[in-house]
């Protein structure tokens, strides 16, 4: 197993193939942009009623938001059931739910079908406070389970040695190793005629009963049906998801502890929140993933230092002494708490969407998966339209709009007249930062070897200022969320230019 300290446990632990660069025009019926759990699952199920499909991914397989998860497979979408009956409804609430606990039965039987094994395990979830002031949150949290018929419990205390005021349980949820169960459905799709395509870039649609899309380096695809499952949707303009979604990254650390994982899973609600589950190393050792220090893209402290609390909680908590591995990710949230699953628009009838999953994709993009499939093939909504991106969001969700359509205008009237602190001499190697020149700012990244990069950090998305991120060494977008490497190439979107090289 690899000990590359800074790498996502499940990158490094599981082997999806390769696939070459498409460069040429070509067609299909249906074409999947985004190589993730929501695209992959969606093609597979394509794949499978025998449609013609062509997934293309950005970057590698896998290497998006789904490889740098925490891959609990659960309905315990933090706490969110008391707050869905009260905008929503108790038949809303209860679909969520249901489509959640599908998306578990989904992973199970695919194992059995595809005769693999995406070392699931079936545990129970807990979201816990230890603050006085969440707790009415918790119970009322348990109370909406009790409407809803959702087994589980309220609890005192967890099997965590950590303190705990009050925790609301949900049974029978799962973990599961999320690339594993890729892999699987990648080899079904590429076996089965199915085209998959790598470091393929789409840069945006050209529209019609035929739908085109245009490939950044080069060459397109038509085709009668386009699914953009690219975490947030490249093709952002129409439906102004730019506007809808909030976007956040947080942290993992996994390493070993002197305790006995007492199994489950848990969140707390507070602040800064934690998130721990396990899974187990090729030697069959128990590693203790730990999670949290979410944060708004792009803003806050230094990045490192939130890998540096999540340490310091597992050494103080649970003796945690030797971690192996650290990872972050991007989650985008819509305004009103439930996915954007569906047509992109109303009046684009061939196109679709799956974002918004907050921190919950692996059952939100097999649910995305399962909605679109039904939708292409039966014309049919699978959860009565409750993800329908058409939906009125922005009535229930006014508070959410108002905050990021203030994040953004601050960000694009004041991220431009940052002060610049460093010169290119200061700068050790693997440092950052800008400087002006003729008014305009400039990023500065002097790597490991010494080699001094200049961008332009005005983002290619809407013309936000990029914020360095000294964690993962990149570029990051506080608007919405798009991250680009030290030297401008465009890492995710909904940015699909490069940030433009400066002198
Ligand atoms: Fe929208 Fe940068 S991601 S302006």
């Amino acid at each position: 197993m690899s000990t590359d300290k800074h790498a996502s446990y499940w990158i490094n632990t599981s082997k999806l193939p390769s696939f070459e660069k498409l460069q040429d025009e070509t067609e299909t019926e249906v074409c999947v942009v985004g190589g993730g759990i929501a695209g992959i699952t969606t093609a597979y199920l394509l794949t499978k009623k025998g449609y013609k499909v062509i997934l293309i991914e950005a970057l590698k397989l896998g290497h998006g938001t789904t490889g740098y998860t925490t891959a609990k497979l659960t309905a315990q979408h933090d706490l969110i059931y008391d707050q869905l009956i009260s905008k929503f409804g108790e038949g809303t609430a209860r679909t969520h739910y249901h489509a959640a606990m599908e998306a578990i039965d989904f992973v199970r039987e695919t194992e059995k079908d595809l005769q693999a094994d995406f070392q699931m395990s079936v545990e129970p979830a807990y979201v816990y406070t230890d603050d006085k002031k969440n707790v009415r949150q918790i119970e009322k949290e348990w109370e909406a389970y009790e409407k809803l018929g959702i087994p589980g419990g309220l609890e005192d205390e967890i099997p965590l040695p950590v303190s705990v005021r009050k925790a609301v349980r949900m049974d029978n949820q799962a973990q599961f190793h999320p690339l594993l169960f890729l892999q699987a459905m990648t080899e079904y799709i590429s076996s089965n005629e199915g085209r998959i395509y790598e470091d393929t870039r789409a840069e945006t649609i050209v529209e019609g009963e035929y739908a085109t899309v245009k490939l950044k380096d080069g060459g397109s695809i038509t085709a009668k049906h386009v699914v953009i499952a690219t975490h947030f949707p490249f093709y952002d303009f129409k439906g102004a998801y730019f506007a809808r979604l909030d976007v956040a990254r947080s942290y993992i650390v996994a390493g070993k502890s002197p305790y006995t994982y007492p199994g489950g899973m848990y969140i707390s609600v507070d602040n800064p929140s934690r998130s721990v589950r396990s899974a187990k190393d090729n030697n069959g050792d128990t590693i203790w993933l730990l999670g949290g220090e979410g944060h708004r893209t792009g803003k806050g402290k230094e990045m490192k230092e939130h890998y540096s609390n999540l340490r310091n909680w597992g050494r103080s908590k649970l003796d945690m002494d030797d971690f192996d591995y650290n990872w972050s990710s991007e989650d985008f949230m819509s305004l009103d708490s439930l996915f954007y699953i569906g047509r992109l628009t109303k009046r684009t009838q061939n196109l679709y969407v799956a974002t918004a999953f907050r921190k919950w994709g692996m059952s939100g993009g097999i649910t995305a998966a399962k909605e679109i499939t039904s939708l292409i093939d039966d014309d049919k909504s699978l959860y009565s339209g409750i993800y329908d991106p058409a939906r009125q969001d922005a009535v229930k969700g006014i508070t959410n709009l108002a905050k990021n359509m203030i994040e953004v205008g601050t960000e694009l009237v004041f991220g431009k007249v940052e002060k610049t602190e460093k010169f290119i001499d200061d700068l050790k190697r693997g440092e950052a930062g800008k400087i002006r020149r003729d008014g305009k700012l400039i990023g500065i990244y002097k790597d490991n070897e010494g080699i001094v990069h200049k961008v332009d950090t005005t983002c290619t998305h809407m013309g936000c200022e990029v914020h360095w991120n000294d964690a993962e060494t990149t570029w990051d977008c506080p608007c919405h969320g798009s991250r680009f490497w030290a030297s401008g190439e465009v890492i995710e979107g909904p940015a699909v230019k490069d940030l433009k090289k400066a002198d």
